[in-house]
């Protein structure tokens, strides 16, 4: 039977209930579907597709056209899970009118429920606002936010002092305030990201911020050993499958060359007997 797709009133009653959300970043049809058979809540279409998808060294040069096909193809693996498409550098910044501009075409053409916007700062603030007043349903995204990595100093973790806590409350009470129905938290102590969870009513998820938050957050070319140019502290690993790939196109290369595959009884079409000896005497002219 179809899973039903989750609607935002149905995670706020989940935190309402103390259950945990999972959500997970996905760029591809194949991994939505793989996602979508695991029950999993959410699917993240972050801009981090960048990276791990089209090996850019940063998520900048991503584009509203790159995030708006990849979430596409993963709508089409997982049609019945929820989906945050991340609005991607400077698709929001510049305007309002560029903001709600993108933040439609998001929804429109990709068939995504809702946006993601990076940063808690006063402008991005008053996008937030835009957005969902114009009715995009979107999420904050503060704390280690790649899109600022040049003011945060790069990867770093955030909130590590009393001062750095009290602005990351600041930010996330003003999103809560101009209509975020969530807010994700990236790359803080355990007790940064209960922190920001307690100062608002609307959910808090985490990644790389503890326990003590609404829901989890994970890139998934992270948790399955597939992207290695660099693992977060943060991540678990629950599989090695960029290994098991390793070793599969290595044995298959070694395969073909050795002339073990493929096996003709096995891996190729079957012809009658007395067609294969028409085509016999066909070779012998
Ligand atoms: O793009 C992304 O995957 C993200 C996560 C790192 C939070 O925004």
């Amino acid at each position: 039977m179809a899973l039903k797709k989750k609607t935002i009133p149905d995670f706020l009653k989940m935190k309402e209930e103390g259950q945990k959300v999972t959500w997970i970043t996905s760029y591809d049809y194949l991994t939505a579907k793989y996602v979508e058979r695991s029950g999993m809540d959410m699917i993240l279409v972050g801009d981090s597709m960048g990276m791990v998808q089209l090996g850019y060294d940063t998520t900048f040069p991503v584009t509203m056209d790159d995030m708006i096909r990849s979430c596409q193809a993963v709508r089409r693996g997982a049609p019945n899970t929820f989906i945050v498409g991340d609005m991607p550098y400077m698709s929001y910044q510049e305007s309002d009118e560029d903001a709600i501009a993108n933040a439609g075409r998001f929804i429109k053409e990709s068939g995504c429920d809702c946006v993601k916007l990076e940063g808690g700062t006063e402008l991005i603030v008053e996008r937030m606002r835009a957005i969902t007043q114009a009715g995009v349903a979107a999420i904050g995204h503060i704390g280690l936010t790649p899109q600022f990595m040049a003011q945060i100093g790069g990867y770093k973790a955030q909130g590590k002092s009393a001062a750095a806590v009290a602005k990351l409350i600041d930010q996330v009470k003003k999103l809560e305030e101009a209509g975020a129905w969530a807010v994700l938290i990236e790359g803080v102590p355990t007790i940064a990201g209960k922190a920001v969870h307690d100062a608002v009513s609307i959910p808090v998820y985490g990644i790389g911020a503890g326990s003590q938050v609404d829901g989890q957050l994970i890139i998934y070319a992270d948790m399955a050993g597939y992207y290695d140019d660099f693992t977060p502290k943060f991540v678990k690993r629950y599989a090695e499958v960029g290994k098991v790939l390793q070793d599969a196109f290595t044995a298959y290369v070694e395969e073909v060359r050795n002339g073990v595959f493929p096996e003709d009884d096995k891996h190729t079409y079957k012809i009658s007997p007395e067609e294969a000896a028409a085509v016999e005497k066909l070779m012998e002219k």
